[in-house]
């Protein structure tokens, strides 16, 4: 049976990530065919709680499907974290009658819906919507994708000069505590060594596969690091590498948030699309608490609970061994 659901809301939160745009504009559309009122809060949950809550039709996400960023604007909101934030927020959507609401975003996203939904009677769904691709329940988040197209633009032109010039690089790329970005953008541009947050490699192991390359011919390499790495990042393993291992001119690349930005892949743009499209059909079943997400080709729901549960599984085992055979 039809919950009695009548207002949406979306948000984005946390990280801005290309697709999102996509999604609101699916969100939007498929609670206005289905005779839903459908708002946006503006900058996530800091706009809940600040009554920044605009209504939107149809046109107000009009010519969004390309673009980067979120046209609703997000925030990393501490206040959402308290009770009081809670409660204001929860306050605002009454004052606008608002039902359920769709959030877009990572884990800090879900952590907040879960929370808030507890402790009102809230319908929330969330999209899995960060370049980090660290969410269970979903082989992919919206813009990761992008984001590693983004890194293999910037890692290829790279190399250009790590050929020309006979240099080892380090290459930094985010992805807080998740290595996806770093092993698939490794495996995509050939990179001769990964550092991953989720696996240990010592710095001789490091050196052991820089010193073969160079015992083989090899006139230069390119080293990707994430972010998350825990023995440092670029800069720290760059110096310690050099220190005890000097046959190449070293430098350093930190790619940093050009990797959030940009025009949405056609994966982002139709995983948005399907991620929007679904949330909103699954409300109008009365779904609640639930993450949407693609596992294979399919569209599945799982619970917020599940959904922020340990993510070390998603570095594909074949990928992780192609790193050491693909780059001898
Ligand atoms: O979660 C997405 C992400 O880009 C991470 O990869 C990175 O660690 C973090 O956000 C950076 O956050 P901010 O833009 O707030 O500095």
């Amino acid at each position: 049976m039809r919950p009695n659901i009548k207002n949406i809301a979306v948000l984005t939160s946390g990280g801005d990530a290309p697709g999102m745009n996509a999604c609101i504009r699916a969100v939007v559309r498929t609670g206005i065919y289905n005779g839903i009122n459908m708002f946006g809060v503006l900058q996530g949950y800091q706009g809940l709680i600040n009554n920044n809550i605009i209504p939107m039709d149809a046109r107000s996400v009009s010519n969004i499907i390309h673009l980067g960023g979120t046209v609703l604007k997000t925030a990393r909101c501490l206040e959402f974290k308290t009770d009081e934030g809670m409660d204001q927020a929860y306050a605002n959507m009454k004052a606008h009658n608002i039902d359920a609401l769709v959030v877009i975003g990572g884990d800090g996203t879900f952590t907040g819906a879960r929370r808030f939904s507890e402790r009102h009677p809230v319908s929330v769904i969330g999209i899995p919507g960060t370049i980090d691709n660290d969410l269970y329940g979903s082989d992919f988040t919206l813009g990761y994708d992008t984001a590693i197209n983004t890194v293999i633009e910037a890692i290829d032109k790279i190399r250009d000069t790590a050929d020309s010039h006979d240099r080892l690089f380090f290459v930094e790329v985010m992805g807080r505590d998740s290595g996806c970005i770093a092993l698939r953008s490794a495996i995509a541009c050939g990179a001769e060594a990964v550092l991953l947050p989720e696996k240990a490699t010592s710095l001789e192991e490091l050196i052991r596969t820089l010193e073969i390359g160079a015992a083989t011919k090899k006139s230069s390499s390119i080293v990707i690091v994430s972010e998350g790495h825990k023995q440092g990042g670029a800069y720290d393993i760059a110096k310690h590498v050099k220190e005890r291992f000097n046959h190449y001119d070293t430098k350093v690349t930190i790619l940093g948030h050009l990797q959030r930005g940009g025009s949405p892949s056609s994966f982002d743009r139709i995983l948005g699309s399907r991620l929007g499209y679904a949330a909103v059909n699954e409300l109008l079943k009365g779904s609640s608490r639930q993450m949407v997400g693609l596992r294979g080709n399919d569209i599945q729901l799982t619970s917020l609970d599940e959904a922020l549960t340990a993510h070390s599984f998603k570095l594909e085992s074949d990928l992780l061994e192609m790193t050491k055979v693909l780059s001898i």
